[in-house]
């Protein structure tokens, strides 16, 4: 058996590898191994999830951003952005039509916009988990303090996601300017596990500068920091920023990290994210045979979407919209998943111990 196979073995058996392991994995990963990953990575996925594919209803509150970082459509220095946010009223709006269409889960998510202050952003929370509340909310609105977190679990904020975008520090300052600081980012996900919140994190696919090294302290940061969720999806060139010459990353590889994720922490929340759709049109399907067992479709108001631009050609109509629910649904049923009504929190126990005896 080659090399990288029993790597992925001990990987899947001991759920750790050292990182002169990860990145001669990383250096040397072929198509062979990365299609015992990804079946590996489905029968676990499986075992945790069954069949299961979780949504979650993505609102972008806004575009604007105070920060600057090199990679991202939505920098501040990037005056070509034509910049939006939503008023409470506005995001009420997307939940009653994401409830309807049997969202249970909605991710606010936006730009550092200081508009919104704790007082705004709780009472948005408080008035969504008061008239929806079988559903989760979750958080994506970047760096705050210990106590403004705690402000929001309390308001009754239920996860947060915040990608710790590169866990090698050289690495983050090459995506970021000095205003930013690596260690803030790190402290504000053990802050936010620290205070109850179910904790998502991850790292683009390929960014510039990513090397095997980066790649492996991702890795070993992710299995110490034991996230709820963990997503990934390929860098993809956005024209307005200073990286627009560089070079975008590839579903092959996402696919493979993607299963590898699955093999380290079996009961993982795995999105298929919109950016592998992006860069690849069944790039979401392969996805979940990679062993991811979640999505995120789009329920920001139409005339909005086109100016959340991340990165070049972010899909925005299509299955990952919102509304196109049932198209994905068959979809996915044609590949033998289906997709569940339900918050979809992280499962504690395996799939069959679950099931109604
Ligand atoms: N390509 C891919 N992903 C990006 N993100 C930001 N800019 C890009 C890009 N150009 C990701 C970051 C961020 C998440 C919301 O979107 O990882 O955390």
């Amino acid at each position: 058996m080659g090399k990288n196979i029993l790597l992925i073995d001990k990987l899947n058996k001991t759920k750790e590898l050292s990182k002169e392991e990860f990145i001669s994995l990383f250096e040397t990963f072929n198509d062979e191994d990365i299609e015992y990953a990804r079946s590996l990575a489905c029968k676990i996925r499986d075992e945790w999830y069954g069949k299961n594919i979780f949504l979650r209803g993505l609102i972008e509150i806004s575009n604007f951003c105070k920060n600057d970082c090199l990679y991202c459509g939505i920098r501040r220095s990037n005056s070509n952005a034509e910049r939006y946010r939503l008023s409470k009223e506005n995001i009420l709006e997307c939940c009653a039509k994401g409830y309807s269409l049997g969202y249970r889960t909605f991710v606010l998510q936006g730009g550092e916009d200081l508009y919104y202050t704790d007082d705004i952003l709780c009472d948005i929370i408080s008035s969504i988990k008061e008239h929806y509340p079988d559903v989760a909310v979750t958080l994506s609105i970047g760096e705050k303090t210990y106590q403004q977190y705690k402000k929001y679990f309390e308001a009754g904020a239920d996860r947060y996601l915040l990608r710790h975008e590169t866990a090698n520090e050289s690495h983050y300052y090459k995506l970021h300017p000095n205003s930013m600081s690596f260690k803030n980012r790190i402290e504000c996900l053990y802050n936010l596990k620290k205070i109850g919140y179910q904790v998502g994190t991850g790292f683009m696919v390929e960014s510039p500068f990513q090397t095997p090294k980066t790649l492996a302290e991702d890795f070993i940061f992710i299995k110490e920091l034991q996230p709820d969720m963990v997503g990934i999806g390929p860098y993809i060139v956005h024209h307005s920023t200073p990286f627009a010459n560089e070079q975008s990353g590839t579903a092959r590889t996402t696919l493979f990290l993607l299963a590898l994720l699955r093999i380290m922490i079996p009961n993982v929340l795995l999105p298929a994210t919109t950016s592998l759709g992006t860069i690849d049109s069944n790039g979401q399907i392969n996805g979940f045979l990679s062993g991811a067992n979640v999505m995120m479709p789009n329920l920001s108001p139409a005339k909005v979407r086109k100016k959340y631009l991340l990165y070049d050609n972010k899909l925005c109509s299509g299955n990952e919209a919102a509304e196109f629910k049932v198209s994905l649904v068959k979809n996915l049923k044609e590949y033998g998943f289906r997709v569940l009504d339900s918050r979809g929190d992280v499962a504690k126990y395996p799939f069959v111990d679950r099931l109604p005896k």
